[in-house]
């Protein structure tokens, strides 16, 4: 199979890249402290019933269109002969640029932690504002990050995405059980389970329910056309729907792995779950080190280094949306255009890269009206994953529904079969994206809108 476009050379193989596309930062890193900053297990639940009920149709819309096309978000909305609903791939070409650009750096600090204590430097969760302000080191990890990532993209589906993730994957399930296990074994660790799993649904506002939709959308990498450009490389034969279900299992599966590694460390130091972005990158070394020197050493660079995993086959699906495009549309060698493509993303996350303590007008970027102050990287994450993600499924629902329509969507569900008997699964996806879908992506995505920009709290107003 030619390099320049290629495939997945088997469907388990598409299963795990996709998982692996799915799992990353979000998971492990994003999820915990979005369940801290929730309210915990009232957050938990508003995800595990998005990512069920709302993101699975989406996946399998998405995977739908790319398998019917073979070809990259933008080149598949022409190709199945609707023009202006490129516009849609454009959207997502934005998106994962955009994504991109800070999630490298995020996953430079993962990769440099890892590096650091690995060194025993078990200070460097005191030192976490000195470590992202000093853009040097953070900008020489996120470097050879991108490098990497450039290099597994190059080297096309089978040979490169697909050969990572099989060995990838795996990895990274072992050494989070590893990690969970240990975990519980620590003071207070049930405290934390409790927080995770007891939920409270007073915590519930209006900011709950769209963070926890726009967690769903990121951590499952839907809404911009990941998820079409793998399935681009998807057998014809291949079930789409239990497919789908895995990858989403999987993923929900992780995150919420992640949660039973997380909590048990935090409580287990009295330490506040709010912490934001900080979470993981400030409490854990200090909990690593109070393992002693070689335990800490052994758990803490294990713990670096599966978020670095995690990040990467991440970061290879976001590089492949962008460099299938300029395979597909601008007819370039797979090689140029990830390069290039790669470069460009690391220039745009050179901003962001500042905003966290080097620069100080990128650090208190702009102040919204609902959102409050942001740096130049939330401000992004704000756009591209939080805004554009639901709006992107949104469209995507809409389009599959009522223009691609859905005779034609259950064709390809149904691997072109017509006498095909369907399953529960597959008209649960064909109620869900004409109905449930177009409906709350709707509104959800306008009440995230009129409160982070406008300060409207609309959910508030209604329900108090
Ligand atoms: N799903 C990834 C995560 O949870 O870390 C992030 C992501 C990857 C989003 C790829 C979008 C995407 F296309």
């Amino acid at each position: 199979m030619s390099i320049q476009r290629g495939g997945f050379s088997s469907r388990l193989g598409f299963i795990l890249a996709a998982a692996g596309s799915a799992v990353g930062l979000g998971n492990i890193w994003k999820f915990p402290f979005e369940v801290g900053q929730g309210g915990g297990a009232a957050f938990v639940v508003m995800y595990l019933v998005f990512c069920f009920v709302l993101c699975f149709p989406v996946l399998v819309a998405e995977i739908a269109i790319g398998r019917k096309t073979q070809l990259n978000p933008v080149g598949a909305f022409k190709a199945l002969g609707y023009k202006n609903w490129a516009i849609v791939g454009y959207l997502g070409l934005a998106s994962g640029v955009l994504i991109l650009s800070f999630y490298n750096v995020v996953a430079a600090w993962a990769f440099g932690y890892f590096v650091e204590i690995l060194m025993g430097h078990f200070d460097i969760g005191q030192r976490f504002s000195e470590f992202t302000k000093d853009w040097i080191t953070v900008g020489s990890y996120s470097v050879l990050f991108m490098i990497g990532t450039a290099f597994v993209v190059s080297r096309g589906v089978s040979g490169g995405i697909e050969r990572a993730a099989k060995i990838l994957m795996p990895t990274l399930f072992v050494m989070i059980i590893a990690l969970i296990l240990y975990a519980l074994t620590l003071p207070n660790a049930m405290d934390g389970i409790r927080f995770y799993l007891v939920p409270d649904f007073s915590q519930i506002t209006g900011k709950v329910v769209y963070s926890a939709l726009g967690q769903a959308f990121f951590s499952l990498s839907l809404g911009m056309g990941a998820l079409i450009t793998y399935g681009s490389y998807v057998s014809k034969k291949d079930n789409i729907v239990t497919a789908a279900a895995s990858i989403t299992l999987l993923d929900v599966g992780v995150a919420t792995l992640a949660g039973f590694m997380i909590f048990p460390f935090v409580f287990s130091q009295g330490i506040e779950t709010d912490g934001g972005p900080g979470l993981i990158f400030v409490t854990l070394p200090g909990i690593f080190e109070s393992l002693g020197a070689t335990l800490g050493v052994i758990v803490g660079a294990l713990f670096f280094l599966l978020l670095s995993f995690a990040a990467f086959t991440s970061t290879i699906s976001l590089l492949e949306v962008p460099t299938a495009y300029m395979v597909d549309e601008k007819k370039m060698k797979r090689k140029k255009a990830t390069w290039i493509v790669a470069i460009f993303i690391f220039l745009v996350g050179i901003p962001s890269m500042l905003s966290v303590g080097a620069v100080d007008g990128l650090t208190h970027f702009v102040t919204l009206a609902g959102a409050g102050e942001k740096n130049f990287m939330d401000f992004i994450g704000l756009i591209a994953s939080d805004t554009f993600l639901p709006l992107g499924g949104f469209m995507i629902a809409v389009f599959t529904a009522y223009v691609w329509k859905k005779e034609n969507f259950n064709l390809e569900m149904a691997n072109g079969d017509e006498n095909h008997r369907r399953s529960w699964l597959q008209s649960y996806v064909d109620f869900a994206i004409g109905y449930i879908c177009p409906v709350l992506l709707g509104s959800i995505f306008i009440v995230t809108v009129l409160d982070n920009f406008l300060g409207i709290k609309i959910l508030t107003m209604l329900f108090g």
